[in-house]
């Protein structure tokens, strides 16, 4: 089996490869602090060993569920936000056929997804779209309490529990929540419906390897021990024993951190396959939420290439020198399509006649890396040998541990969240939840 590779050449033009290299000490002392358990936030390292900790029981269990799922339903709804709905969605996308799904039922439910926005429409137009279809729930959520799932579960519930019988909602709902907190256990508990516990030890944009991602993917129809396969793999490719230049959490976490230091405070994180969006998606997450405190941290941005060439191009090329650029650059795509001959050629492409697509995606992406470091912008590059669930697994841990490296080495706790509370205190107030009356008072007499 091949690996994914992480190239820093288009990196040491602007670094010298010595400053990559002068991390390594820290890197080694990072990474140590994260195998020991002795750093900052080390009651969620649940997720560093869980590649190689996931016994075949827990994945059966898994799979049982899931096919229960895809036996009795046309239409799967995920509700989560954040990471309770990220890395699933972020591995069905990319692993999905981009137009099949239309067709819907033919390989199993189709995967949609709810409980990640406050959007009045989009809940009219979801719960009209369910109106008469055989759908289930997937309710993701560690707190339990989280608003926005809260939310749209109470409607999918009840939509659920009169279009199909309580007997078969029972069925058809499953949970994945806290062991023991929370309105989702209650609700679990009490209505008898399957439900899966996200560990203590893992927050929630680690959990994609726990069942708040493998189910979702599973009940889509992809292969979870495949996806464990590739995790457990980089889990071993990225160990404290593998030296440091063959190590890519260690040069990933050290470069990203000698270009911030050097005044690249923007990392942009590039595809050239539009099914890598939700990786970006998540990725900004895993990377927003765990470096962005203490007034620092890497802004993580994406773009979705070559589209956003036609848009945010202008700006990567010559708007303020503060950005750096990852590409994911997948090698071999999985299916093949050729450019045909055409008599006429009124659009003078007959030059790429016979060539196949990706090739010519391809010049696109080596033509952009070249005008881009050109222009000023570092590039680091991630070689995913194929979109697959194997590759994707991969993908998933080294960015996961790369995070924690990265953190470590900003100085800052990756695994907690504190700022997003904020946001919670002020809407809560300005609802009048119960317990919140004298924010309530507070926050009136700032409007
Ligand atoms: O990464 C995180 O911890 C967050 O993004 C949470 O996953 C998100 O806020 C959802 O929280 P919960 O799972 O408690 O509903």
């Amino acid at each position: 089996m091949k690996k994914m590779v992480l190239n820093i050449d288009k990196v040491t033009g602007f670094i010298p490869k010595e400053t990559i290299a002068a991390f390594e000490p820290q890197v080694k002392a990072c990474m140590e602090t994260l195998e020991n358990g002795t750093g900052k936030g080390n009651d969620f390292l649940g997720w560093l060993h869980l590649p190689t900790s996931l016994t075949a029981e827990h994945l059966a269990d898994i799979k049982t569920t899931a096919n229960t799922l895809r036996e009795n339903c046309d239409i799967v709804v995920v509700a989560g936000i954040g990471g309770s709905y990220l890395g699933a969605r972020a591995v069905i996308e990319a692993l999905s056929n981009s137009f099949e799904w239309l067709k819907t039922q033919k390989n199993g439910p189709v995967i949609v997804y709810a409980g990640h926005n406050l959007g009045e429409d989009y809940l009219y137009e979801l719960t009209t779209f369910l109106k008469d279809k055989k759908f289930g729930v997937i309710n993701i959520s560690k707190s339990g309490t989280t608003t926005e799932t809260a939310l749209s579960f109470r409607l999918l519930k009840k939509q659920c529990e009169e279009q199909r019988g309580k007997e078969m909602a029972k069925k058809v709902i499953v949970a994945i929540t806290d062991a023991k907190k929370g309105a989702a256990r209650v609700t679990a508990d009490k209505e008898g419906y399957k439900s899966f516990i996200i560990p203590d030890n893992v927050g929630g944009r680690f959990s994609v390897l726990t069942p708040v991602g493998l189910l979702p993917i599973a009940v889509a129809g992809f292969d979870i021990e495949q996806l464990v396969a590739g995790a457990q793999e980089m889990e071993k490719t990225t160990g404290t024993d593998v030296p440091f230049a063959k190590n890519p959490v260690a040069v990933y976490a050290a470069t990203r951190n000698a270009l911030y230091q050097s005044g690249k405070k923007i990392e942009i994180l590039a595809n050239f396959n539009p099914k890598l969006h939700y990786i970006s998606e998540w990725w900004k997450q895993l990377y927003g939420e765990s470096e962005g405190k203490e007034n620092k941290g890497i802004f993580p941005a994406s773009v979705d290439l070559t589209t956003d060439l036609h848009s945010m191009g202008q700006w990567i090329q010559e708007g303020e020198r503060t950005i750096y650029e990852t590409v994911i650059s997948v090698e071999q795509p999985n299916f093949e399509l050729k450019v045909p001959h055409d008599e006429e050629n009124l659009d003078g492409l007959n030059y790429l006649e016979g060539k196949r697509v990706d090739q010519v995606n391809k010049m696109a992406e080596l033509g952009t890396q070249l005008a881009h470091v050109d222009g000023g912008v570092p590039n680091l590059r991630i070689i995913v040998p194929q979109l697959s669930e194997y590759y994707l697994g991969q993908l998933i841990y080294f960015f996961e541990k790369a995070c924690g490296v990265s953190g470590y080495i900003l100085g800052v706790n990756p695994f907690n969240q504190p700022g997003v509370e904020a946001y919670k205190k002020n809407m809560f107030a300005l609802l009048n939840k119960p317990g919140y009356e004298e924010a309530s008072k507070a926050i009136q007499s700032r409007l």
